[in-house]
């Protein structure tokens, strides 16, 4: 009896946080949501009081109690990913603005097992959708858990191998599903289609920050880790991992380094890229970096994927949330705007910082009346 009762626990999700700590983002229609990994974390709040305005209630009859932390959101559509814990697999789903209702686009099946691997975070092209399949895996048991476990809800099954799925957004068909090497990310940075000269499309690549397929990362962002530092360099490596995914029906994708990482001081995560380039080939990408020895990534990064460089930004003690890069009104250029971060100051002070996005130099920080917690996720609402 007490299983059934676990089970009951599961489907109801009173096990799962509604904490929705992870994301912000500015629907299409220009609702504000905060999100995390499960459906019910999601909140609408008010952007200019902070106020929180009640559940965000999905009106489709999807179920389902977990989600991508992080939606793809533009002012067209938002879409995510819903795992299926009991037929393991992912439903690919788009929302379109001013409605709350998830329509389903495809479905792809998981290729390894026992379950979906976790997905934080998914790339799109413009014409597809990348759904990656870790070997760091959902685990039933571990979501019925309250308290935290080794790695949190999830194992690692590096046996199960690690795949990745492309996904047409028109027709719903995967168009190729290719094995890759085992991999560990939260977050994808961006995805693009490569071309052959006659204007065909080869390949497709997606970019994430990767933990060279070691999920040490976890327990290390534990809070009783990140309060404390002793000097020790014991933040765990980090890459740009980049994937090439074939288009030709070759059944193995390649995973490598975009750049050195000792450019951005072998610590990479929290990044985001110049919005209109989401889903196309772009150069430049910004993210958490770091300057050891750390324990937390303590540094803002630009990323230049041509040059293959990274300009950094640090202050001793400061721990920076994910920068977010905001165009000027009329530019060009893909750097040309500001980059913006808030940042956790090592005396418990908070400040947001305003950087050059092209020469990654300081423009100003503007001092916060109150201390902040380390940051997550951040995002820009336009005063309109
Ligand atoms: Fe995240």
């Amino acid at each position: 009896m007490a299983y059934v009762g676990d089970l009951a626990k599961l489907f109801s999700g009173s096990s799962l946080t509604d904490n929705a700590n992870t994301g912000v983002v500015k629907l299409g229609d220009g609702r504000v949501v905060c999100l995390t990994e499960t459906q019910k974390g999601s909140l609408v709040i008010d952007p200019n009081s902070l106020e929180t305005l009640g559940r965000f209630e999905y009106s489709d009859s999807l179920g389902g109690l977990i989600h991508s932390a992080h939606p793809i959101v533009t002012d067209a559509e938002f879409l995510t990913l819903l795992p299926d814990l009991l037929k393991p697999g992912y439903l690919v789903v788009r929302m379109e603005p001013g409605t709350n209702e998830r329509k389903v686009i495809g479905r792809v099946n998981c290729s390894g097992g026992p379950a979906p691997g976790w997905v934080h975070s998914f790339p799109v092209t413009q014409h597809y959708v990348v759904v990656p399949e870790m070997p760091l895996r959902y685990c039933a048991q571990n979501l019925l858990r309250a308290e935290p476990t080794p790695l949190y809800k999830f194992e690692w099954h590096p046996q199960s191998k690690a795949f990745l799925h492309v996904m047409c957004k028109a027709s719903g068909k995967v168009v190729t599903s290719v094995e890759v090497p085992l991999f560990v990310t939260f977050h994808f940075i961006n995805a693009y289609k490569e071309e052959d000269e006659d204007g065909r499309v080869t390949s497709i690549i997606a970019d994430c920050c990767e933990h060279h397929a070691d999920t040490s990362i976890l327990d290390q962002l534990r809070l009783k880790n990140l309060r404390f530092f002793k000097g020790e360099d014991v933040l765990p490596d980090a890459r740009v991992g980049r994937f090439k995914i074939p288009l030709d029906g070759s059944r193995n994708g390649k995973l490598e380094a975009a750049l050195e990482a000792d450019e951005h001081g072998r610590g990479i995560d929290m990044c985001s890229i110049n919005p209109a380039y989401l889903g196309k080939k772009y150069r430049y990408a910004y993210a958490c970096g770091a300057q050891r020895p750390c324990h937390f990534p303590n540094t803002l990064t630009k990323l230049d994927f041509v040059e293959k460089k990274a300009k950094n930004w640090y202050d001793e003690g400061a721990v920076p949330s994910e920068p977010f890069f905001v165009a000027r009104p009329g530019a060009t250029e893909e750097d040309d705007g500001v980059v913006i971060s808030l940042i956790s100051e090592k005396n418990g002070g908070g400040y947001a910082l305003l950087l050059d996005g092209s020469t990654f130099k300081e423009i100003t920080r503007a001092k916060l009346p109150y201390g902040l917690p380390y940051g997550l996720h951040g995002c820009w609402v336009p005063k309109k």
